[in-house]
């Protein structure tokens, strides 16, 4: 099915549009969606290959892009991203904030180090990339944020990531904060919360937790409602529908994509 171009004329800044993997990682396929839509992307990553890689898919499905490699952690890295896709395409009519990253352990073991670098990486980047990237939007008048967090934000799950359940619950109140003081100026901002996603991430990050990658796989889809993982796409889907006029007079929701799982929780 081909999709509808809503994203016609705008302009995409997604942070973190590389994967981690083979596959398709969260990130990038918001890229690929919000390019589908119309929109032209300037896709960022800490490694020039990953945004490199994306930038070629779009264009290869003969869709407009750039690749900029910035790291979230520095706010001069994130200025020159800015920097950049103002110079080429002039707007910013969307930014994505899709860099995440966990640490499990025992709260004995996560030194102070540990802690700070997720919160770094998590929260404070999305600081950083809003506080430069809303004076355009104001400028413009128009703008939509969408920022990626986690079911993690709302429900306690059998991972002990404390640094992660506490910046992603962390982002969902930034984002509604931000929703609120710049609702005027014509600027929306939501995220999503994920719920237990099939990406190449989590092959990484998360089957040190189980037995191996198959017997991850099968808990994760176990665990699922619907019986099966979401994949990336649902959250591309959901974060092109945010930024999209359709989601006109929606601002500071905090949207699971999860196939029910938050429902469990009562
Ligand atoms: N997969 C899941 O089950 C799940 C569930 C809930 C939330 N999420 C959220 O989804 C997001 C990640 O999804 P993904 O599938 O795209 O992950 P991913 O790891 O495949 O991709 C993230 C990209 O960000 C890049 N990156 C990491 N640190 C960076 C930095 N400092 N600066 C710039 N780029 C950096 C990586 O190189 C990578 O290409 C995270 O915010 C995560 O918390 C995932």
């Amino acid at each position: 099915m081909v999709p509808a171009r809503r994203l016609q004329g705008r302009v995409a800044l997604v942070f973190g549009a590389g994967s981690s993997g083979p596959g398709w990682g969260n990130g990038k396929a918001a890229a690929v969606q919000y390019a589908r839509e119309g929109a032209a992307v300037v896709a960022v990553d800490q490694f020039t290959a990953a945004a490199q890689e994306t930038a070629d898919i779009i264009r290869l499905e003969g869709n407009a892009a750039i690749a900029q490699q910035a790291d979230v952690t520095s706010a001069e890295s994130i200025g020159r991203a800015v920097e950049a896709t103002l110079a080429q395409y002039g707007r910013i009519d969307i930014l994505h904030n899709n860099v995440g990253i966990t640490d499990m352990g025992a709260l004995e073991d996560i030194t102070e180090a540990r802690w700070k670098k997720v919160m770094d990486v998590n929260l404070s980047s999305v600081y950083r990339s809003c506080r430069r990237v809303i004076p355009v939007m104001r400028r413009q008048g128009r703008g939509a944020i969408v920022n990626i967090s986690s079911i993690a934000a709302v429900l306690i799950n059998p991972y002990p990531y404390y640094s992660y359940y506490a910046s992603k619950a962390a982002l969902n109140q930034f984002t509604k904060a931000l929703a609120v003081q710049y609702a005027r100026h014509g600027i929306r901002a939501n995220t999503i919360m994920p719920g237990l996603m099939k990406t190449p991430m989590v092959e990484k990050q998360i089957v040190g937790q189980h037995g191996d990658a198959a017997e991850m796989q099968r808990a994760r889809d176990a665990m699922s409602p619907m019986g099966r993982q979401g994949d990336a796409w649902d959250v591309a889907r959901a974060a092109a529908f945010l930024a999209s006029d359709d989601a006109a007079y929606i601002t500071g929701v905090c949207l699971p994509v999860d196939g029910g799982l938050s429902c469990l929780a009562g």
